[in-house]
C-alpha cells in the first residue's frame, strides 16, 4: 500500500524516482508525485491518477534536483486529489515527506499542531509528520543545536516518537540540502547503495536495474543518506553499522519481456518459479534438506499442533499445506486468516508451531499474527517471496519461494511456488519424523520433478481456455466447485476472477451445494467444477449434475477421463499426485480469469481498489 522511492547523487533526480515509481504502482495507483531540492528550494509535483498522468505534468522534466523523494498512493485518509497527494510540506515548506502506513493518532496530532497555530491542506494523516518536524526544530529540545544536520534528524526522531501506527518516511529539507532522512516501523523500506549515488525504495525491484547492493532498514531504524555515505541509528540516534546485502534477482525479472501484461508473464513463469524452488532442496534417493532450516526431530516430536496463517491467495496456499502437512506428517494443522488469527486468542503455546505465508513478507496482519504467537512460545516459520522482508526478519525459521519478482497485483506464480514449497516441507517434516512410508515419499518427490513440465504443456494450450473465456466474460455471476484439494483450489480460482475481472463469484465444497447455493443455480449460470481426485469422481460428477439438471453452463478442469458425463467444455490436464494437483488445476483458472479481463479490456495489472502489498490493517 503505497510505494516510496528517493534518490540522491549526481543525476537529474526526477526520470529515475519516475521510473522507480512505475515499477511500484502495483502497491498503488490513486495519485503520484515527486518533490526535489533546486537552489535551496523544495519543489513539489504531484496530483491525482496514474504515474504516467505525473509524468505529463507541465514543467516535470525541467526539475533539476539531483535529490529527490516520490510516492504512488493507494488512498486510505481522503480521497484521491492533488492536495491529498503525497509529498506533503510543512507550513514553512522547509520539510517534504512521502510516507507509506497510516498513522493512528493524527486527529490528537493534528489538534495538537493547530492549537500552536499550523494549518493544514488535506484530510491525510501524513501531514502532520512535516508539521511536527518543523515544530521540535524550531520548538524542541533540538532546537538549540548549532549543527543543522543533527538538528534535522533529531527532529525527525522527535516527531516518529510522537506518531502511532506504521510509517514508512522519507523526508529532505534545503536545510541539509544533501541528504534525505528515512525512517521505518511496520512498513518497508530499503536502500539501494550506488557509486557515487544512492537510492530508496519500498522494495527492491524497484530499483534493480540501478543496484544489486542492499541495506534493508529495521523497524525504529533511522538512516541519513548522502550520495557518498549510508549512516544508520537506533531509535535513540546512536550510530551503528549495518550489512549490506547481494540481490541476486535478475533485473529482467521485472521487466514485461515482451508479455501485454505483468500477469501473464508470470503465469508463464510457473515452470520456471517451480524449478527454482525445488532448486537443491531434494533428489531422488537424497532426503529433503534446507540450507535455511535445521529442524530437530526432538522439536518437531513435541509438536502437537500446526497453525498456517495467511492472507488471500497465500491463506489458500495455506489450505492446501494442510493436507499435505496432516497426511505426512499427521500433525493436526489449522488453518486461519491473520486478520482473523490475530484477534481470537487462539490456542498456542511452545508446542504449537506456525507457519506464516506471505510472497511479499510485508502483510501487516500476518506479521502480526506472527509477533502474536512469538509472545506465546510458539515457534514461527516465515514462507516468504523477498529476501530480508519484515516477516522472515521477525521469524524464528524462514524458507523462501523461488518465484522472482511477482508485479502483477493478482497472484500467480507465488501460489504454486508456495504450495509446492510447502509439499517439500511437509515431506522434510516426515522424513525427519519417520511418519510417511519411503515409497510414498518418493513417489511424490518424482511427481514434483515433473510438475514444470507439465505445467509447460498446459500452457501450451491456451487456446481451448481463451475461447470460454470469449463465450462467458459478459457474466455476472460464476461457481466454482470442487471436494477437498479440488475445493481449497477452487476458492483461489473464484478469488482470481473477482479481482481481476469484477465478476461475483463463489466457491463451495461442491457436497456442501445442496445446503443453500444451489437456490442460485439457474439457467444459463456459468458453473467450473474441478476434478482430480480419483476417490472423488462419482461424487463431484454427481454434484455438476445436479447444477447442470437446473440449466447450468459447465466448465470442467480435470485430469480424470470422464464418461456419461454431459459439461459443456472440459479441459484436460496431466495426471500428478493428488496432493499436488492444485498446482496443475490453478493453471486453467489463472487463464480463464486473464482472458475474462481482457475480453473486458480491463487493466488485468492493477485492478480497481487492489494494492499488492497490503502494509496497513
Ligand atoms: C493482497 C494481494 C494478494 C495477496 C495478499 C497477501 O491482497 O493482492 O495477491 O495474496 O495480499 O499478500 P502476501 O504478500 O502476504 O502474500
Amino acid at each position: 500500500m503505497c510505494g516510496i522511492v528517493g534518490y540522491i547523487g549526481n543525476k537529474k533526480a526526477t526520470p529515475i524516482l519516475l521510473d522507480g515509481l512505475l515499477s511500484l504502482e502495483y502497491r498503488g495507483y490513486d495519485s503520484a508525485g515527486i518533490a526535489t531540492i533546486e537552489n535551496d528550494v523544495i519543489k513539489v509535483m504531484k496530483d491525482k491518477g496514474r504515474v504516467k498522468n505525473l509524468e505529463n505534468l507541465d514543467g516535470i522534466h525541467d526539475l533539476i534536483g539531483t535529490v529527490g523523494i516520490a510516492h504512488t498512493r493507494w488512498a486510505t485518509h481522503g480521497k484521491p486529489c492533488r492536495e491529498n497527494s503525497h509529498p506533503h510540506m510543512d507550513n514553512s515548506n522547509t520539510f517534504a515527506v512521502v510516507h507509506n502506513g497510516i498513522i493512528e493518532n493524527y486527529i490528537e496530532l493534528k489538534e495538537f499542531l493547530i492549537s500552536k497555530g499550523y494549518t493544514f491542506l488535506s484530510q491525510t494523516d501524513t501531514e502532520v509528520i512535516p508539521n511536527l518536524i518543523h515544530y521540535y526544530y524550531t520548538n524542541g529540545p533540538v532546537s538549540v543545536l548549532k549543527d543543522s544536520l543533527e538538528k534535522f534528524l533529531g527532529s525527525v526522531k522527535s516527531a516518529v516518537n510522537d506518531l502511532k501506527g506504521s510509517y514508512a518516511i522519507e523526508v529532505i529539507s534545503p536545510i541539509c540540502p544533501n541528504e534525505v532522512i528515512v525512517v521505518r516501523k511496520d512498513s518497508p523500506l530499503v536502500i539501494g547503495k550506488g557509486g557515487g549515488e544512492n537510492y530508496i525504495a519500498s522494495d527492491i525491484p524497484a530499483i534493480l536495474k540501478y543496484t544489486k547492493e542492499f541495506y534493508l532498514l529495521d523497524d525504529n531504524e533511522f538512516a541519513v543518506i548522502s550520495k557518498d555515505i549510508v549512516k544508520f541509528y537506533d531509535s535513540s540516534l546512536t550510530e551503528h553499522s549495518k550489512p549490506i546485502k547481494n540481490i541476486e534477482w535478475d533485473s529482467n525479472a521485472a521487466d514485461k519481456c515482451g508479455y501485454e501484461d505483468y500477469m501473464l508473464k508470470e503465469i508463464f513463469e510457473q515452470p520456471t518459479a517451480i524449478r527454482e524452488t525445488i532448486g537443491s532442496r531434494f533428489r531422488l534417493g537424497e532426503k529433503c534438506s534446507f540450507d535455511d532450516i535445521d529442524i530437530s526431530k526432538e522439536y518437531l516430536k513435541s509438536i502437537n499442533n500446526i497453525y498456517i496463517v495467511a492472507c488471500g491467495t497465500a491463506m489458500h496456499a495455506g489450505l492446501v499445506g494442510k493436507t499435505l502437512i496432516e497426511n505426512l506428517c499427521k500433525i493436526p494443522t489449522t488453518v486461519d486468516i491473520a486478520s482473523e488469527f490475530r484477534y481470537r486468542d487462539p490456542i498456542i503455546d511452545e508446542h504449537t508451531l506456525c507457519i506464516y505465508i506471505s510472497q511479499s513478507g510485508e502483510t501487516a496482519d500476518t506479521i502480526a499474527a506472527l509477533k502474536l504467537a512469538k509472545s506465546k512460545g510458539a515457534k514461527t516459520l516465515a514462507i516468504s517471496n523477498v529476501i530480508g522482508s519484515s516477516i522472515t526478519r521477525e521469524a524464528d525459521y524462514t524458507i523462501y519461494t523461488h518465484a522472482g519478482p511477482e508485479i502483477a497485483v493478482a497472484s500467480t506464480k507465488a501460489y504454486t511456488s508456495q504450495v509446492a514449497l510447502i509439499a517439500i516441507l511437509a515431506m522434510y517434516f516426515a522424513e525427519i519424523l519417520g511418519s510417511s512410508d519411503e515409497k510414498t515419499i518418493l513417489d511424490l518427490k518424482t511427481d514434483m520433478i515433473d510438475l514444470p513440465t507439465k505445467i509447460e504443456k498446459i500452457l501450451d494450450n491456451v487456446e481451448p481456455i481463451k475461447e470460454f473465456a470469449q463465450k462467458i466474460y459478459t457474466e455476472k455471476d460464476m461457481f466454482f466447485l470442487g471436494r477437498n484439494m479440488d475445493y481449497n483450489v477452487a476458492l483461489e480460482g473464484s478469488l482470481k476472477l473477482k479481482e481481476i475481472s469484477y465478476i461475483h463469484s463463489e466457491a463451495y465444497a461442491a457436497g456442501e451445494l445442496k445446503h443453500g447455493p444451489i437456490a442460485l443455480i439457474e439457467n444459463g449460470v456459468t458453473v467450473i467444477g474441478i476434478i482430480t481426485n480419483p476417490n472423488l469422481v462419482e461424487k463431484s460428477i454427481s454434484n455438476l449434475q445436479e447444477v447442470i439438471t437446473r440449466g447450468a453452463k459447465t466448465l470442467v478442469i480435470t485430469n480424470q477421463i470422464l464418461t456419461n458425463s454431459h459439461f459443456d467444455y472440459v479441459i484436460n490436464i496431466p495426471e500428478t499426485n493428488p496432493l499436488l494437483s492444485p498446482i496443475l488445476s490453478i493453471i486453467p483458472m489463472q487463464l480463464l480469469s486473464y482472458y475474462i479481463s481482457k475480453f473486458k479490456g480491463l487493466d488485468v495489472d492493477k485492478p480497481r481498489n487492489l494494492a499488492k502489498s497490503v502494509t496497513v490493517e
